[in-house]
């Protein structure tokens, strides 16, 4: 995730536009720069940093210009470097050109290009597309037939931005899956990533929508399709928000965003390069001890992935709190460290690795945060591309890492020839139904859960349990309860209760049960077993479930029915319930949401 603006006006829009990547820099805050039209020739000025210490250094604002382009970066390719900052410009520095998203097939266009004699300045796949347009346009002449002729070449997800010498008075941009809207003023018009872009200057706005492209001039634009040419005409939206409600899209809270946003973490994960996913299962193969590590939620996310290297994988990989890692773990030359980690900078997780290395053991982690220290440290690092997760309670980069690491051990499960290549695409394919089997649950389900958070707010204490993958996820929910809504709840093996806890349970005492599709036989059975026991008892559960309406009238007091899901994902979707759970409680106790007090979004200290 990156943001992209634009201005095209009729006076020096400099300073507009450094106000316009000031707003978007929740979308991405590694790097930023601009590229503005002055004097016939274009100036860029970019650098790494925040908008402020970028604008200090670079005085971003300083060139003098009616038409311009910027960025703000959040790194997915290339590392956080001021070469690889956006803007980007052509050889003869006659284009320049910003993007958000991936480009799958660059490096074969990067070969082509070089092969051309085109000079390249940076590792992202970014750079590749104003080359191949300068390429086309030294053939057309014609910087409008050079844009589309490049965006026809492209595979993977853009949203782009370009200036050109040849026309001066002109922003292309075009879109596909990125997000890109044109905001329309009085003889200047705007372009954005989202309506942050430009809300302080325009209301009114037109959403391009997948394969389009337009050109924006500073008192016109069309809108074409990419392959047929046919001009689309798109009627004006207003936008009715605050500057505040823009940044979070509409939504209430950043955590609310975060958790709608899964169904797009997942595509991401699953679009991880598969050299690299291979390299960590490699490495995993090739160790005697392997332990996997993290705080808070990302221990959890360790645990997750525990299960499922053990259960897919039959290579048995123990989970250790950070802050419990010197203590616990045995570390030798032929010790193998995977760390898990949102921030990347977590003190304890960053204190045990380097505690490992002192011991010569190989490091590896999944991170959200590039050029972040724990990226930097470890021997092998796989980004999982979430984007920046604001709110401080961690919702989409905890379900992209079990994701990601659910890859790892398919891989692994080949290579240890517990499951052949076929088995592994077949199970990679119930995978790829994640995304839209989450956005039926956010879609389908969230006014009920929303119905259900309010209607149990009142309840002090929970217990949250679980078996098998569902142990983690009930532990990881807990936590989101405990977080966002400051509600007590306990996180424990549904088999456990009967060993003491179970003395606990009266009508006082409620419960959540994560039930497994019933295709889990045996743990669908204990699970159920588990709910009895509370019944028995007067104590009243919650099941979040996958059956028949009423299905569960003799094991749950209250139930959630979830769309029928294949076992490898059906524990990812009750996590999604359990964040809403935990959200709409926290929104009914009128919480402090995104910020909840004594937490912080990364632990630093020790
Ligand atoms: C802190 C936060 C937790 C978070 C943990 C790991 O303890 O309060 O919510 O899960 O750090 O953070 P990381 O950035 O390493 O994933």
């Amino acid at each position: 995730m990156c943001g992209i603006s634009g201005i095209v006006g009729f006076k020096n829009i400099a300073m507009p536009l450094l106000n316009s990547i000031r707003h978007l820099e929740y979308r991405g805050y590694d790097s930023c720069g601009v590229a503005i039209m002055s004097n016939n020739s274009i100036v860029v000025r970019k650098n790494i940093g925040s908008v402020d210490e970028v604008n200090e250094r670079e005085k971003l604002s300083e060139p003098d210009g009616k038409i311009g382009i910027a960025h703000t970066r959040w790194a997915t390719h290339g590392g956080v470097t001021k070469e690889n900052t956006h803007p980007h410009l052509s050889c003869e520095g006659d284009f320049a050109l910003v993007h958000n998203g991936i480009i799958s097939n660059y490096s074969e266009i990067k070969k082509e290009l070089i092969h051309g004699g085109h000079r390249f300045n940076s590792e992202t796949d970014t750079e590749v597309i104003v080359h191949l347009i300068e390429k086309y346009f030294v053939l057309s002449k014609d910087a409008e037939k050079a844009f589309i002729r490049a965006l026809k070449r492209l595979e993977g997800t853009y949203a782009i931005a370009m200036i050109t010498t040849h026309e001066k008075d002109k922003i292309f941009c075009a879109k596909r899956e990125s997000p890109l809207v044109i905001g329309l003023g009085d003889e200047i018009n705007y372009l954005g990533s989202d309506f942050n872009a430009f809300i302080d200057y325009t209301k009114n706005a037109v959403v391009l929508d997948d394969d389009e492209y337009a050109v924006v001039s500073r008192d016109h634009y069309f809108i074409k399709k990419i392959i047929s040419g046919e001009v689309i005409r798109k009627r004006i939206t207003e936008i009715n928000w605050d500057s505040d409600m823009a940044k979070k899209g509409g939504y209430p809270h950043y955590m609310l965003k975060e958790i709608y946003e899964q169904p797009q973490c997942i595509v991401n994960a699953m679009q991880v390069d598969k050299a690299l996913i291979k390299k960590l299962s490699d490495m995993i193969m090739k160790s005697r001890h392997v332990y996997l590590i993290g705080a808070g939620t990302t221990y959890y996310v360790s645990l997750m992935s525990e299960y499922h290297f053990s259960s897919i994988a039959g290579v048995f990989t123990p989970a250790i709190n950070s802050d419990e890692f010197k203590n616990l773990a045995y570390i030798d030359k032929d010790t193998l460290i995977i760390a898990v980690s949102q921030s990347g900078e977590t003190y304890d997780t960053l204190n045990a690795l380097k505690f490992a290395k002192g011991k010569g053991a190989k490091t590896a982690a999944i991170v959200n945060v590039m050029g972040s220290s724990i990226a930097r440290l470890v021997d092998h690092t796989i980004m999982q591309g979430s984007g920046p997760e604001i709110c401080v309670i961690s919702t989409k980069a905890a379900l992209s890492q079990m994701a990601i690491l659910l890859l790892v051990a398919l891989e692994m499960a080949v290579n240890n020839k517990r499951i052949s290549v076929r088995n592994k695409n077949e199970i990679e394919k119930q995978i790829s139904h994640l995304p839209e089997l989450i956005q039926k649950v956010l879609n389908e389900k969230s006014g009920f859960i929303h119905t259900i958070a309010n209607k149990f707010s009142h309840i002090n204490n929970w217990l949250y349990l679980g078996r098998g993958k569902y142990y983690p996820i009930a532990l990881e929910s807990s936590l989101k309860m405990k977080e966002v809504a400051y509600v007590h709840a306990e996180g424990m093996p549904a088999g456990f209760l009967k060993h003491g806890t179970i003395a606990l349970i009266d009508e006082k005492l409620y419960s959540v049960i994560f039930m497994p599709p019933r295709s889990d036989e045996e743990l669908y059975r204990l699970t159920a077993g588990s709910a009895e026991e509370i019944k028995a008892r007067k104590g009243f559960t919650l099941g979040f479930h996958f059956g028949e309406k009423g299905e569960g009238e003799k094991l749950f007091s209250e139930e959630i029915i979830l769309p029928k899901a294949h076992s490898i994902i059906a524990p990812f979707l009750e996590l999604v319930v359990a964040q809403l759970f935990a959200y709409f409680t926290a929104v009914a106790l009128k919480r402090n949401i995104d910020k909840p007090r004594s937490l912080a979004k990364s632990v630093t200290v020790a």
